[in-house]
């Protein structure tokens, strides 16, 4: 195996302990500010390794963008995270607690097998409130709530069917949101939607993030995108998967379309394309 390869902020010696001892090795926590701790994170697919000995921090009260390849394994790493595709190795804690301990919420990416189709929009959210304990009385003011800090313009009461995509995708992130996650998992929760639609989403999820600083892991394959909403961008190499870097985005809220044409913005994305393009050469 070739060691260079390995990223770089894994110390070799604890790459060596955890070849030689994976069972014993400490948990290491992330620096101050780290809200989800990944380590030793393996998995591979028909034998084919994804992951191997992968290491990760991810901060509190920030939006984190993961970008990569097609393919790199994006949607398989958050799905391990929150618990929707077993591990093979390794282990994920949320500011030291478990998955179980630990309230998430998640977004898929195809909003039309997202909400229940039998349930109406408000009973979808209803519905996720009563799941996490909430009283009859807490859920109507929380979605009272809900409806007001999201501008909702449409009827709660229609079913899913009746609603455009943009607008059932704003369902099921208001019901995501709904229990009030510690973080919150979003795979390309705007790829099925048209152009207008997802830059109305963007800003909705910007200011609900304002509001609520809300631990927000989104994964983009649109790299425009990826700038934008973020604090962070995750950059991750083809697989087996590697972070080929960390990029800060440090441009302040709220963001709008004037920020795209932001010497600053247009910079960052810049050396993402950069690092993306030397990172995944073309076959
Ligand atoms: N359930 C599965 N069975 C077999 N291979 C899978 C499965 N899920 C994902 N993969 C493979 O793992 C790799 C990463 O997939 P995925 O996480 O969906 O990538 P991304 O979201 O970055 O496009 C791909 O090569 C994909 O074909
Ligand atoms: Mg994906």
């Amino acid at each position: 195996m070739n060691t260079l390869a390995v990223h770089p902020s894994v110390p070799l010696a604890a790459r060596s302990r955890a070849e030689t001892e994976p069972a014993t090795r400490p948990f290491v926590p992330g620096p101050h500010g780290t809200h989800i701790t990944v380590r030793g994170l393996r998995k591979s697919f028909a034998g084919q390794p994804l992951y191997e000995h992968f290491d990760l921090d991810i901060p509190k009260g920030r939006i984190v963008s993961v970008f990569g390849p097609n393919g790199c394994g994006k949607s398989t790493l958050i799905n391990m995270v929150a618990g929707l595709v077993p591990m093979d190795g390794g282990e994920a804690l949320f500011e030291g607690k478990t998955l179980r301990e630990t309230q998430i919420g998640y977004v898929f990416q195809n909003y039309r097998e997202a909400l229940l189709p039998w349930k109406r929009a408000a009973d979808n959210i209803r519905y996720a409130l009563r799941l996490a304990g909430r009283t009859r009385g807490e859920t109507e003011a929380r979605l009272e709530e809900l409806v007001r800090s999201f501008d909702v313009r449409f009827d709660l009461n229609r079913y899913p069917y009746e609603l455009s995509g943009g607008q059932q995708q704003l369902v099921s992130i208001m019901r995501a949101l709904a229990p009030e996650p510690e973080v919150l998992f979003l795979d390309e929760p705007f790829s099925a939607l048209d152009y207008e639609m997802t830059l109305f989403m963007r800003d909705k999820l910007q200011s609900i993030f304002q509001q609520t600083g809300t631990t927000m892991v989104l994964v983009s394959h649109d790299l425009e995108e990826a700038v934008y909403i973020a604090d962070r961008v995750l950059l991750l190499t083809r697989r087996p998967t590697r972070i080929a870097a960390w990029v800060d985005v440090d441009v302040p809220r709220a963001r709008s379309a004037a920020t795209l044409a932001d010497p600053r913005f247009v910079e960052i994305k810049a050396r993402c394309l950069d690092i993306f393009q030397r990172e995944v050469p073309r076959h």
